[in-house]
């Protein structure tokens, strides 16, 4: 029996795809079909496949060219794969001519004429985009306009800035450059905004008004009555209203908060979490600088609240304002008492301390090194040092396109929190109402 075996995506599975494989059937009697798991793309950058791998095995299944599908989890599988399935003959198409020569050594490689004219990315660019526009001033955007080229389910279209001039260099790369936020919301299906945090409430409203969908930056509203406002707003106008908290949607961090639920270090007793930065956010353009907890009190309350969850007993601020400026908060410290756990966040903002995210438990804890925010790694330690496991995960582009296939496929299939609950929202508002309104502060 001459086994044969290939790989591939098959995201939105065409006739490329089944061409193939009726020719890979023809050359033996078995036909194993490996399909790539989603971490495994997005690991090596392919990360717009559109369908889940569930999705895409059954639609392999559904040809009924297979006589066994497996999934590609990891670089080097295929000479695993050859080796204990015992293949004879390894095919993939000619787009791939050189590149499995290697496997030459442990079976026949056959490079199979591609099918000309289509591929998973045309059908996927062929789909029309979002077109986005972004709300704000600040240089990030420049950033986030570059990291949107890899996702090709959003498109920026446009940018609306406080005052002509601002962020210039953009100007030349948009369809449309306008002061006008009503003008730019009327010429796009959603919104990016990056504004200061006080302005947030406003241009969520008017975006939503409008019938457009917002990823808007965290918090997206600086009191808990207007983020409720917007969330039930958002509800009502059938539109996706989405916090830009990058590290919500990077894997490992993701992976992270499911261990943890899944009880690898036993009952949580604390969260604590460091996010400081010695540049000074805000921006030179105009001038306007952020406090620590504008800057990154979101990022330090995410794993806090969506670890133990939003219903703490009661919370203590302490805070220390910039000499310079004098109203500005420079380093800001809030201790969350839980029933049974305990949870601290520290910000600075022209302050530095170790960036480190810890979480200590009943059988042991985990420990991510800064910057932990981009969670590439963690470890779980326990007491005996034998048994302490490493996760490794790729993060490319600080999140900001993971962020965005996220943004778009929640208003694909309009559902905004899988990745962060209303109740975190909400509560991360809640936090900065209070900080602002100087309740549970202590300077
Ligand atoms: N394939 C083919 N003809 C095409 C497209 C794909 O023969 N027009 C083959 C590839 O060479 C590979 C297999 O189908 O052996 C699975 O390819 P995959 O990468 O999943 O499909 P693409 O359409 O090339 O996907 P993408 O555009 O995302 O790279």
């Amino acid at each position: 029996m001459t086994k044969v075996i290939t790989y591939g995506t098959y995201d939105l599975l065409h006739y490329g795809h089944i061409r193939l494989l009726e020719r890979a059937k023809e050359l033996g009697d078995y036909l194993i079909i490996g399909v790539t798991a989603d971490d495994f793309d997005k690991s090596r950058g392919k990360i717009n496949v559109q369908q889940p791998l569930e999705e895409r095995i059954s639609a392999i299944r559904a040809t009924g060219l297979a006589d066994e599908i497996i999934v590609e989890e990891y670089e080097g599988q295929k000479i695993d794969d050859i080796r204990r399935l015992g293949i004879d003959i390894f095919t993939v198409g000619s787009d791939w001519i050189g590149c499995f020569d290697y496997l030459q050594e442990y079976c026949k490689v056959v490079y199979l004429p591609r099918t000309e004219g289509i591929s998973s990315s045309e059908i996927r660019a062929g789909q029309s985009s979002l077109r986005l526009g972004m709300i704000g001033y600040s240089s990030f955007l420049k950033k986030f306009f570059r990291e949107s080229k890899f996702v090709n389910s959003v498109k920026i279209v446009g940018i609306c800035v406080p005052k002509d001039g601002i962020l210039k260099e953009l100007k030349p790369e948009m369809e449309l450059y306008t002061t006008d936020c009503q003008t730019l919301l009327e010429y796009v299906d959603a919104v990016y905004i990056h504004s200061s945090p006080s302005q947030h409430f406003e241009q969520c409203k008017l975006a939503i008004e409008s019938g457009k969908h917002i990823i808007c930056e965290s918090p997206i509203a600086m009191s808990i009555k207007e983020c409720e406002f917007l969330v039930e707003l958002a509800k009502n106008k059938n539109v996706i209203l989405m916090e830009a908290l990058r590290t919500a949607y990077i894997t490992g961090y993701s992976r992270l908060v499911l261990l943890l639920k899944a009880g690898k270090i036993g009952r949580i007793i604390s969260v604590d979490a460091v996010c400081t930065s010695l540049s000074i956010f805000g921006d030179v353009e105009t001038n306007m600088k952020w406090g620590s907890l504008e800057t990154w009190g979101p990022t330090a309350m995410l794993p806090v609240f969506q670890i133990l969850g939003t219903d703490y007993l009661e919370k203590r601020i302490f805070t220390l304002k910039d000499e310079i400026s004098g109203n500005l908060d420079m380093f800001t410290k809030i201790d969350f008492t839980y029933s049974s756990a305990t949870a601290s966040i520290r910000v600075g903002n022209g302050v530095k301390s170790e960036g480190q995210l810890i979480v200590s438990g009943t059988k042991g804890y985990v420990f991510v090194p800064a910057p932990w925010w981009k969670t590439d790694y963690f470890e779980i330690r326990y007491e005996n040092p034998l048994d302490n496991k490493r996760y490794f995960y790729q993060v490319d582009g600080e999140g900001i396109r993971y962020e965005l296939v996220a943004f778009s496929n929640a208003v694909r299939n309009k559902t905004s929190d899988y990745y962060i609950g209303n109740n975190v929202t909400l509560e991360i508002c809640n936090v900065m109402n209070d900080f602002g309104c100087k309740k549970d502060n202590k300077f």
